[in-house]
């Protein structure tokens, strides 16, 4: 069996390629000109096998958004693990993420149609199942719904999704995973790995709000169960434990022998204040602004899930959030 899979060198996309060399399949990787091996090279080098795994991937050029580059690259492949995306939280950056999460998805699904690929997994995000007052506990069967605190960033992954579901009633075989916050070795100055580092450097503020948290071992290994099981033309959720910011932050704090955050965020009106001076910053800098309406949207929100169908369906077992923290900690005190 030959697998595709896109997002290889980013966090969630290199561990589902870890776990599939650990099970012997043959995996022909994505890469962009300008891509780095180096977060696949950290998160394989956790492993003792990892430089032998590593060394079998076979790294191809291509981008998600040139359809003949997945077109090409899908020649002689039986399954696809889509990964790839654009996770910001800049709203400027929106038209890059419709772009990158909503028209790459669309090739990848009609290149897996043009070619017969018999299942594609598709990594969507639980910013996918949209955000409602009145839902406390999310899960697969939530009504998408847009409120002020659905971000530009669950916009395009909610898109991305109709493409796969498009992909199905055109005939392909399909299944959607949604995780939440993931945890995990990655590249530590972006995305959810980049929470350590921040809590390393020493953050001051905390968010009482709760969430939900996942090994992304656990989305490697899960997202594999999946494809390998006979489930077709679903979506589930992958969530370990829905934990309070502040709880998180705390214990990463402590693995990392460090004091954690001890000033509560604060909320309403004076947030508005920073977001629209860390605006006037990036439009002197053009750098990416550390607080944006986005993020702040993710600290003010209390959003729990549900993993129960995942579990029921394939009897899945999560990794237990305080592993995750201490086996991430490890991993970033080791670079
Ligand atoms: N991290 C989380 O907390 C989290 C939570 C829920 C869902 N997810 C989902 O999990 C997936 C992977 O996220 P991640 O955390 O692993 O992100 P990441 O570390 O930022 O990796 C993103 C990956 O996508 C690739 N990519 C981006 N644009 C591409 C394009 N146009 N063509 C080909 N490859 C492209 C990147 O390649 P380069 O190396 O070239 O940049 C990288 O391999 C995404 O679909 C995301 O929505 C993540």
């Amino acid at each position: 069996m030959k697998i595709f899979i896109t997002g290889a060198t980013g966090l969630v996309g290199s561990h589902i390629a870890y776990y599939l060399l650990t099970k012997g399949y043959a995996v022909r990787a994505l890469r962009r000109s300008a891509s780095s091996l180096k977060t696949t090279q950290a998160v394989f080098a956790c492993y003792d096998n990892g430089t032998t795994l590593f060394n079998q991937i076979e790294w191809v050029d291509g981008d998600t958004t040139d359809y003949y580059s997945i077109e090409e690259n899908l020649e002689g492949i039986d399954m696809v693990y889509h990964a790839a995306a654009l996770i910001s939280y800049w709203p400027r950056e929106f038209a890059q993420m419709e772009k990158i999460n909503v028209e790459g998805t669309a090739n990848i699904v009609n290149a897996c149609l043009y070619k017969g690929i018999k299942k594609l997994v598709f990594v969507s995000s639980a910013a996918a199942l949209g955000h409602d007052v009145h839902t406390r506990v999310y899960d697969e069967k939530t009504p998408w719904k847009q409120s002020t605190f659905v971000t530009h960033y669950g916009i395009s992954k909610y898109n991305a999704e109709r493409e796969v579901w498009r992909g199905v009633e055109e005939g392909l075989d399909a299944v959607i995973v949604n995780p939440v916050v993931v945890l995990g070795p990655g590249d530590w100055t972006k995305g959810s790995s980049e929470i350590i580092t921040s809590i390393d450097k020493g953050l001051k503020f905390y968010s009482n709000r709760i969430t939900g948290f996942v090994d992304a071992r656990d989305v490697a290994q899960a997202t594999i169960q999946l494809m390998d099981s006979g489930i077709k033309n679903e979506r589930f959720v992958l969530c370990a434990e829905n934990v309070v910011w502040k709880d998180i932050f705390a214990q990463i704090a402590n693995a990392l022998g460090k004091k954690g955050p001890s000033i509560k965020a604060p909320e309403g009106p004076l947030v508005n204040v920073v977001i629209l001076l860390g605006k006037i910053k990036s439009a002197i800098t053009g750098k990416r602004p550390f607080l944006t309406a986005d993020s702040v949207k993710n600290a003010q929100v209390d959003q729990e899930f549900s993993s129960a169908k995942i579990k029921k369906a394939i009897g899945y077992e999560f990794i237990p959030v305080a592993d995750s923290i201490n086996h991430a900690v490890k991993a970033y005190k080791a670079t």
